[in-house]
């Protein structure tokens, strides 16, 4: 018998609405709208303000959106894997918190944590869920609230990142639509050039890293922009080959959304016109974990079921990876 397909049925998201435009961070430090705008494509980002605002206030919205949208009930879920880098809490699995308020009483959660990649590395894993048979809908969210750990007085890290959440539900797909394949990568070699030094198990918090400001991500940009550039688009390139995949049958790439050089040099080498790029950088900046499901959020209404998808990930650690799957639904 073949596997059932893990098709995505439905869609939601959200952005706060603080914007924090190229002209407001010129006033904050040392860059300009022409330098962020030619060597990134950010315009500008969104950022959550207010005191005990977390992840979960951005992926409660989202999944209010998908069920106003939709009209999908969301308490009979099975799974709720949420992809980020900026959980609630440390401990204490936001998944297990979103499950108590959408009412999912016999599901079960955890938090996934592969930064920029966390998102397509949950769309596979709830696809091998759905696929084993034993599970019938899986909700997959990736959300960031980036701001949170972004210093502000440095100007090679806070031009690029912001706020935002997106979330999709994947169900067994009767007509054969839906994940087809994927490839997953992960390699150590990236820990030095992009990392939160502490916070974890190795230097926990004190005074003394508070004092040196090691609680924010440290990226060291041209390093891992080098990885990226040829990490995406290879793996990008390679499940197309595989799967007998050409430019003229590819109706979109969604690529993260970390440096529009990257997206473009992504799209050059699978051969694939810029109309067929999904894009929003230059409105929502890197939300990581968010930029995914947030290009098919913003996109859902141009998507045609029998559409090709291709997803590309590049992240920290260094992880990425592809996906390819066919789009499930028309536009409604
Ligand atoms: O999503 C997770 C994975 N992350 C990525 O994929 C990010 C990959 N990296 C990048 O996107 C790019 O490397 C950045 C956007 C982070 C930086 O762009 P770049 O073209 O690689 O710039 P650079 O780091 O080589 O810096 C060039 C110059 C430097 O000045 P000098 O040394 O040439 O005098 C920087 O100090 O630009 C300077 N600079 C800035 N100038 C104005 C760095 N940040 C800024 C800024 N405004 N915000």
């Amino acid at each position: 018998m073949n596997k059932p397909k893990a098709a995505i049925t439905a869609i939601g998201g959200h952005v706060p609405d603080f914007r924090l435009t190229n002209k407001v961070l010129e006033t904050m430090i040392d860059t300009t709208d022409e330098w962020i705008t030619t060597r990134t494509g950010i315009k500008e980002r969104r950022i959550l303000k207010g005191e005990g605002q977390g992840l979960s206030v951005m992926i409660m919205a989202a999944l209010d959106n998908m069920r106003e949208k939709t009209g999908k009930r969301l308490d009979d879920v099975d799974a709720v894997i949420v992809s980020t880098v900026t959980p609630d809490m440390p401990v204490a699995t936001t998944s297990a918190y979103i499950i108590n308020k959408i009412g999912a009483k016999s599901a079960f959660g955890f938090d996934l944590q592969a930064a920029c990649s966390g998102f397509l590395y949950g769309l596979a894993t709830g696809a091998t869920y759905i696929e084993s048979g034993r599970f019938k809908k899986v909700l997959v969210i990736g959300g960031d609230k980036m701001s949170s750990i972004i210093d502000y007085t440095d100007r090679t890290t806070c031009v690029i990142f912001g706020d935002g959440c997106g979330a999709v539900l994947l169900e067994p797909s009767e007509e054969g639509h839906g994940v087809h394949d994927f490839i997953l990568r992960s390699d150590g070699i990236g820990r030095p050039h992009l990392n939160i030094k502490a916070g974890g198990s190795m230097y926990p918090p004190t005074e003394q890293t508070v004092a040196n400001r090691e609680h924010f991500v440290y990226q060291e940009g041209q390093a891992v922009f080098k990885f990226a550039v040829t990490n995406m688009a290879e793996v990008a390139a390679e499940i197309m080959e595989r799967n007998q995949l050409n430019a003229d049958n590819v109706n979109w790439l969604v690529p993260h959304q970390a440096n529009k050089r990257i997206i473009d040099a992504t799209a050059k080498k699978m051969g694939v016109d810029d109309n067929k790029v999904m894009l929003n950088i230059q409105r929502y900046g890197n939300t990581t974990n968010g930029t995914l499901p947030l290009c098919l959020w913003d996109y859902e209404s141009q998507l045609k079921k029998g559409d090709t998808l291709i997803f590309a990930a590049f992240g920290g650690g260094f992880t990425w990876g592809s996906l390819y799957l066919t789009w499930a639904y028309d536009p409604k």
